[in-house]
């Protein structure tokens, strides 16, 4: 069966170490959304692999396609790319044609959208143009990876794009579009990845009957429509854009990931983020550091509330729990289980997106004790039983098993049920 691995929370929940580890079994790893936005951190025999647009199954030398739902920026993903086939042999990379790319504009135009705003409204971007270059997207600006072939065509879209633009570069005191380097830039670009690109329909018909696995990037809680709006990021990262963002109709099982407690990087409303000496505690252990922007995460209890959301958006059949680990000796271990003592059922979260108007005192917790040190991770059975209990509680709440426990980073580190 097809698998599709989502993050439910707001990102960094491990789904790069998940992906690499069930890679394995599948014929073919996608991205489906987002860009180098990403940041996905897989160590293997203590090698560090740090990857923002290819998908994990690329350290097993799986053949790995990058949708038409990516945004990509050529200056990364050549670096990227160059950066991985230095330590892994003949990786497979497939970029759809259809693929929108990301150009300087857009990082000047993401930082400008920033700086106009009071600093408690900024979003707290990555600043790597991703909402620019959706926005020219929705738009119908996008110069294309197809467009790489004909220097016209990229003229021809550059001018008009030039038009709208420049008068807002301008006014911000940044750099005009220079048509000339781009369309150089991007025909030296296209020289070096053609070989790459390929058409929708191939990878269609050549995967037809093979097992493919979907790497989601971001969290449900950044998902533009369903996530913290406007504190989110600008694509759909729920399952639910994969057959838009892949071009592949396939069936597949969504595996939801989540970290033993919550971590968001950027701003926006977090209603168990923990403002102590635990918060930061949490921070060191788990390094809790942004991979992209190297900004460090805010850290809190586990939300089961805003799970139990991104489990229904998601339609998640099995859960994995990650970093665990992280919380090992603390004293006590919380979750979130109602906000106000209010329902999950009672909360309207699409409406007036609750997730903005709450902090930690609004929330009701269980309270669970230390589970100390994790000596044996073979296997459920043999874990503390306050960490089971733990485990237990959050499926129980869920009404969703949980079939994978990440217990630290390297693969070996992965407990399957
Ligand atoms: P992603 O964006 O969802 O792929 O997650 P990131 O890679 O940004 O962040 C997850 C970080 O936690 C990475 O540095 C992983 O190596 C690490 N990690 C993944 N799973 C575990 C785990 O179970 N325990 C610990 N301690 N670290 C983990
Ligand atoms: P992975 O795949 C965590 C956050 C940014 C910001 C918001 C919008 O590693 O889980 P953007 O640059 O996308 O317009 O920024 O989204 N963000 C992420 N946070 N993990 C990510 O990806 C993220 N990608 C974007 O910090 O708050
Ligand atoms: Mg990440």
């Amino acid at each position: 069966m097809n698998k599709a691995v989502i993050g439910l929370q707001w990102g960094d929940e491990g789904k790069g170490k998940i992906v690499d580890f069930l890679s394995e079994d599948f014929d073919l790893v996608v991205r489906y959304q987002g860009g180098n936005n990403a940041g996905h951190t897989v160590i293997v025999n203590n090698n560090t692999y740090k990857l923002n647009l290819i998908p994990s199954g690329v350290i097993r030398g799986k053949k790995c396609f990058l949708g038409q739902g990516v945004v990509l920026d050529p200056n990364h993903f050549y670096t990227e790319y160059n950066q991985i086939r230095k330590k892994i042999d003949n990786p497979k990379v497939y970029l759809s044609s259809n693929i929108s790319l990301i150009l300087n504009y857009h990082k000047q135009l993401d930082i400008i959208n920033e700086s106009i705003l009071n600093s408690e409204k900024k979003i707290g971007t990555t600043s790597k143009g991703i909402g620019p270059a959706y926005q020219d997207k929705v738009g119908r600006k996008s110069i294309k990876l197809y467009d790489l072939k004909s220097r016209y065509a990229i003229e021809e879209k550059l001018h008009s794009i030039k038009k709208f633009y420049d008068p807002i570069l301008e006014s911000f005191n940044e750099s005009k579009i220079n048509i000339e380097q781009t369309i150089e830039d991007l025909l030296s670009f296209y020289d070096l990845v053609k070989e790459l690109i390929v058409d929708n329909s191939l990878i269609k018909k050549e995967y037809k009957n093979k097992k493919i696995l979907f790497e989601g990037a971001q969290g449900a809680l950044l998902d533009l429509d369903h996530g913290s709006y406007p504190f989110v990021t600008s694509s759909n990262t729920i399952s639910s854009n994969i057959d838009i963002g892949s071009a592949l109709q396939v069936d597949y099982k969504t595996v939801g990931i989540f970290k033993a407690y919550t971590t968001r990087v950027g701003n926006g409303p977090f209603p168990s983020e923990l403002f102590n000496d635990i918060g930061d505690y949490i921070a060191e252990k788990g390094v809790e550091i942004g991979t992209v922007t190297k900004r460090k995460r805010r850290c809190g209890w586990l939300d089961l509330v805003s799970l139990k959301y991104s489990c229904e958006i998601n339609r998640v059949k099995e859960l994995c729990i990650t970093k665990a680990d992280v919380l090992n000796n603390l004293e006590e271990i919380k979750v979130c289980k109602s906000y106000n003592s209010k329902k999950y059922e009672d909360i309207n979260f699409s409406e007036s997106n609750i997730l903005n108007s709450l902090s930690l005192d609004d929330g009701d917790f269980e309270v669970f004790q230390s589970w100390g040190e994790i000596n044996d991770l073979d296997k459920f059975e043999t874990l503390p039983n306050n960490l089971k209990n733990y485990i237990t509680y959050i499926e129980d709440y869920l009404k969703i098993p949980i079939k994978i426990i990440s217990l630290g980073p390297e693969r070996n580190q992965t407990i399957i049920r």
